[in-house]
């Protein structure tokens, strides 16, 4: 069989498959015969065109008209008609947030709700973070053992996330369930038999975003990105739509929270197994930002992301027709050796760390990066600071197969409680 610009397929390039648990255990890796070889190729079980160097990566998200993102939150494995029917029964009307709007519509909405991630106003958020972080590890700190996933990575950065949008705390395991059935409506291959179940949480999700949103409407004062987003509407009614407000309420629980849930157990992951790398990072916290920037960069929580040729386009010098979808693999751009050297190495002092890709670039690059950075940088002090001897247990990581949510589902750690170097955080 061939691709649709007529050129024939390798075996390996038949054989991708995102879903599959090689590529959750190690992006990188598992494409590395494509950085290699054939950085460009079309995978028939997708029906995309997968890229995986650097620089065509940056050059494709660089150019937002040519590869436009119209498709990021599009599901990527289309359901059957009882799962639409499902979906179609809640309303579910998903459509236009900022990640996958097209200019100039989304440049104008951009900069119209940009003021809340100001460094200064990222600031504020940062005591609350940090007692959050200390008062889950005094939950656990005399136990010995803690599945870091389960009792503090996801509820803590939700929590952020719900306050840093105004959100008032909902049902943080309820929430929990609904992001995991996004993550795999949106991003995932369910099974038929999965995707009515799946469906009917996505569903529930979109009517939650929606009470929630009529809700702040009543009162949209104070702080909070989707009150501010909410004030903004009475300004400029064109740019902030009732449906933008509605979809990105859904999507931005998930955009939030769960990249930065993930991206923090990845991080801890990768130092704890590597003794050396977290014996650094507690003997010397001034490593910490550089080290979350190389964990993001080395074992990042969004290993590939979307975008759709407008028009007939050579990519690494392969014809890619208009309409051709994309899948550009961040997590493999980061490993690329013309770019990073020895990149498999985790280098806490690399540096061009920061030069990863994880968080996208150009127009559309994460708006919540900085806030992501600064998280993960407590969570790494505190961590690093309370729990220095804990170390990681013998386990095997599972993953939510999907292209690009990524991060495992527990972290069990252990340590001698009766070594802690102080008990209880006063
Ligand atoms: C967009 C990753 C955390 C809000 C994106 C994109 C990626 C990404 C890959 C698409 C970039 C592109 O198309 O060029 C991540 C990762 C995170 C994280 C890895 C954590 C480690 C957050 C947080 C927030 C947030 C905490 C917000 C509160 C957004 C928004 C966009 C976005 C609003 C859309 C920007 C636009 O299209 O103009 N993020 N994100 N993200 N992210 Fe994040």
């Amino acid at each position: 069989k061939a691709a649709p610009n007529g050129c024939p397929i390798s075996a390996r390039a038949a054989a991708f498959d995102p879903f599959d648990d090689a590529y959750q255990q190690d992006p990188p890796d598992y494409v590395r015969w494509s950085r290699d070889d054939e950085p460009v190729f079309f995978s028939p079980r997708l029906g995309y065109w997968v890229v995986t160097r650097y620089q065509d990566i940056k050059a494709i998200f660089r150019d937002n008209i040519t590869f436009s993102p119209s498709i990021a939150l599009e599901k990527i494995t289309p359901t059957g008609p009882e799962a639409n029917a499902v979906l179609a029964s809640y309303g579910y009307a998903m459509n236009r947030t900022l990640v996958n709007e097209d200019e100039p519509a989304h440049m104008a909405r951009r900069r119209v709700l940009m003021a809340p991630f100001t460094p200064e106003a990222l600031k504020e958020h940062e005591p609350m973070v940090r007692e959050l972080a200390r008062a889950y590890v005094d939950r656990f700190i005399d136990d010995g053992r803690a599945d870091l996933v389960d009792q503090m990575l996801w509820e803590v950065p939700l929590t952020v996330a719900l306050h840093f949008l105004g959100v008032p705390e909902e049902d943080m395991q309820m929430l929990r369930q609904y992001s995991i059935a996004h993550t795999i409506n949106t991003w995932g291959r369910p099974k038929p038999e999965e995707q009515v179940r799946v469906a009917h949480a996505v569903g529930n999700f979109w009517q939650l975003a929606g009470r929630i949103l009529d809700k702040m409407r009543q009162d949209p004062s104070g702080p909070g990105w989707m009150k501010f987003g909410i004030r903004m509407q009475a300004e400029c009614p064109d740019v902030i739509t009732d449906s933008y407000l509605h979809s990105m309420m859904m999507a931005v629980i998930v955009a939030a929270h769960e990249t930065t849930a993930n991206a923090t157990a990845n991080a801890l992951k990768l130092l704890l197994q590597r003794p050396q790398a977290w014996r650094a990072v507690c003997d010397d916290p001034g490593l910490i930002p550089n080290a979350v920037e190389e964990c993001l960069r080395h074992n990042g929580s969004v290993p590939a992301w979307r975008r759709i040729a407008t028009r007939d386009v050579t990519v690494g010098g392969v014809d890619v027709p208009a309409g051709g979808k994309l899948l550009i693999v961040m997590a493999s751009a980061n490993h690329d050796p013309r770019h990073f050297d020895d990149p498999d190495r985790v280098d806490l002092l690399r540096e061009n760390a920061s030069d990863h890709l994880t968080f996208g670039y150009g127009a559309h690059q994460c708006m919540g990066k900085n806030l992501a950075r600064m998280e993960m940088q407590v969570f790494l002090e505190e961590l690093s600071r309370r729990l220095p001897h804990m170390r990681l247990r013998e386990q095997a990581f599972s993953y939510v197969p999907n292209t690009s949510f990524r991060g495992p589902e527990h972290l069990w750690v252990e340590w001698d409680p009766s070594r802690n170097p102080e008990g209880t955080d006063p």
